[in-house]
C-alpha cells in the first residue's frame, strides 16, 4: 500500500536517492532538511528524476521540536526514514557536542514528536562504524560493537535509545540499517554525492581526481594485512541503499519492536581495486601515491549481508563497475556539484521550499 513517508535529511546523498525510489513506487514523500550538508537544488532534482513532486519539503532542523511538530500536523505521516545527522568521523572528534546534539538529540526530538502524532514506524540510519576495529570479517549483526569515535558512538547510542523505546511502546516498529560504504549515483547523472570542500571519502575523491579537480589520490597505507596491503571495504551502490530503504518501509510491520540489519554487498574491495575500476569506468588513469595510514582506519570491513536477504527476500544487484560508472557520470555532468558554480545563488535557503 502506498504510504506517506517523512524523510529527514532527504536532500542529502542517500536521502535524495531514497526519495526518488519511494516516489517511483507510489509513496508520498515529505522532506525535512536544514541543508547544513546539502543543497536545496537536490529537491528539484528529486522531483525531476522521479517525474512527480514531493508532497512537501521543509527547511527545518530536526532538533526544532515546534517546527517538526508543524510538519507532522500538516501531513498525514505513516512512517519516517531518519537520515538527518552529521557523518564525518574526523570532524566528530573535534566537535563531539555538536555530533551528540544533532545525531542523538535530533533523534530524541524526532521520536517524541512522532509519538505525539501517533507515528510509530521508523527506519533509522545506522552505520558499520558501530563495529569499530573488526577482529573478524564478514561482520554479522551479532558481531561485537565497539565504536572508536564520537560519530560512531552517536549511532550506537541511537540504536540503544530505539531499543528502549521499543521495549516501552508496544506499537513501535523500528528497522535500524547499518550501512557499509555507500557510493555511486543515480544512473541519470542528476543525483549524486556532492561533498563540500575536500572529500573525506575515497570515491568522491577519486571522482574529483578523474575530472581534474584534484591532482592525485593519496592512498592511506599499503601495509595492511589485506591482499594488496590497502584497506578493504564493502562498497554498496547508493541505488541499492535507496532500494533497501524502500523495501524496509514495506517490511516495517513484519514484526513488532526493533530489528537491526547490515546493508552491504558482502564483497570486499581494496583501495587499489577501486582505483583500477574507476580508471576503467572513466577511461582515465587515476594518479595516486601511497602515503601513511590514516589514523583510526581499520584494515577490512565487510558485511555478512545474509540476514536482510533472508528477512526480505531482497539483495543488492549493482556491482563495483556500476558504482564507478554512475559516480563518474554524475561527476562529469556536475563537475562542481549542484549549486556551487561562481555566481549561482542557492535557491530557497529559508522557509518552505516546495510543496506538491
Ligand atoms: P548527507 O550529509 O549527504 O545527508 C544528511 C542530510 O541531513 C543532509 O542533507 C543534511 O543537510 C541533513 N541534516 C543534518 N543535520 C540536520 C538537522 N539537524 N536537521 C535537519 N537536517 C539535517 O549524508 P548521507 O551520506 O546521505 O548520510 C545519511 C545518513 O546515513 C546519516 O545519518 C549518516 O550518518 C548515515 N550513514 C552514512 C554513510 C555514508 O558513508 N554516507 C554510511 C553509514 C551511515
Ligand atoms: C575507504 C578506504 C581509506 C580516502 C567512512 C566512515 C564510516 C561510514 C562509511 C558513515 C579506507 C581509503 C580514503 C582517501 C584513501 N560512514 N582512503 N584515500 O573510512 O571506510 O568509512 O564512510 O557511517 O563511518 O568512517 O570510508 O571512503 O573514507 O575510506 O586511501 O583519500 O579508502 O583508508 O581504506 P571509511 P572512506
Amino acid at each position: 500500500m502506498p504510504e506517506t513517508v517523512l524523510v529527514t535529511g532527504g536532500a542529502g546523498f542517500i536521502g535524495s536517492h531514497t526519495c526518488v525510489e519511494l516516489l517511483a513506487h507510489g509513496h508520498e514523500v515529505v522532506v525535512v532538511d536544514n541543508h547544513v550538508n546539502s543543497s536545496p537544488h537536490a529537491l528539484d532534482r528529486i522531483a525531476k528524476t522521479a517525474g512527480r513532486p514531493l508532497a512537501g519539503a521543509f527547511h527545518v532542523d530536526v532538533r526544532d521540536r515546534k517546527a517538526l511538530a508543524e510538519v507532522f500536523a500538516r501531513h498525514p505521516v505513516d512512517s519516517v526514514i531518519h537520515f538527518a545527522a552529521h557523518k564525518a568521523v574526523g570532524e566528530s572528534v573535534g566537535h563531539p557536542v555538536e555530533y551528540y546534539d544533532t545525531n542523538v538529540g535530533g533523534t530524541c526530538t524526532l521520536l517524541s514528536v512522532m509519538h505525539e502524532h501517533r507515528v510509530h514506524r521508523l527506519v533509522f540510519s545506522s552505520s558499520c562504524s558501530v563495529y569499530g576495529d573488526a577482529q573478524t570479517v564478514p561482520l554479522t549483526e551479532q558481531s561485537p560493537v565497539a565504536p572508536t569515535n564520537p560519530y560512531a558512538r552517536t549511532k550506537l547510542m541511537c540504536e540503544r535509545i530505539l531499543e528502549d523505546v521499543c521495549t516501552h511502546l508496544a506499537e513501535m516498529r523500528v528497522l535500524a540499517l547499518r550501512y557499509f560504504n555507500p557510493v555511486g549515483a543515480h544512473p541519470s547523472g542528476r543525483l549524486g554525492e556532492d561533498p563540500q570542500g575536500v572529500p573525506n571519502n575515497v570515491m568522491p575523491y577519486v571522482a574529483q581526481v578523474a575530472v581534474g579537480r584534484r591532482q592525485k589520490l593519496s592512498v592511506f597505507g599499503n601495509d595492511y594485512p589485506t591482499p594488496d596491503g590497502t584497506g578493504v571495504r564493502d562498497y554498496i551502490h547508493v541505488m541499492d541503499v535507496a532500494e533497501g530503504h524502500r523495501v524496509a518501509v514495506e517490511h516495517l510491520d513484519d514484526r513488532p519492536g526493533m530489528q537491526t540489519f547490515n546493508l552491504g554487498t558482502g564483497t570486499g574491495t581494496s583501495v587499489l581495486q577501486l582505483v583500477a575500476a574507476f580508471g576503467e569506468a572513466s577511461g582515465r588513469p587515476i594518479p595516486h601515491q601511497i602515503v601513511d595510514r590514516r589514523p583510526g582506519d581499520v584494515a577490512e570491513l565487510v558485511a555478512d549481508a545474509s540476514a536482510v536477504a533472508a528477512a526480505w527476500d531482497w539483495t543488492t544487484t549493482r556491482d563495483l563497475a556500476a558504482m564507478c560508472r554512475d559516480a563518474w557520470r554524475f561527476q562529469q555532468l556536475n563537475p562542481h556539484g549542484y549549486s556551487r558554480r561562481p555566481g549561482e545563488a542557492a535557491a530557497g535557503e529559508t522557509g518552505e521550499l516546495s510543496c506538491g
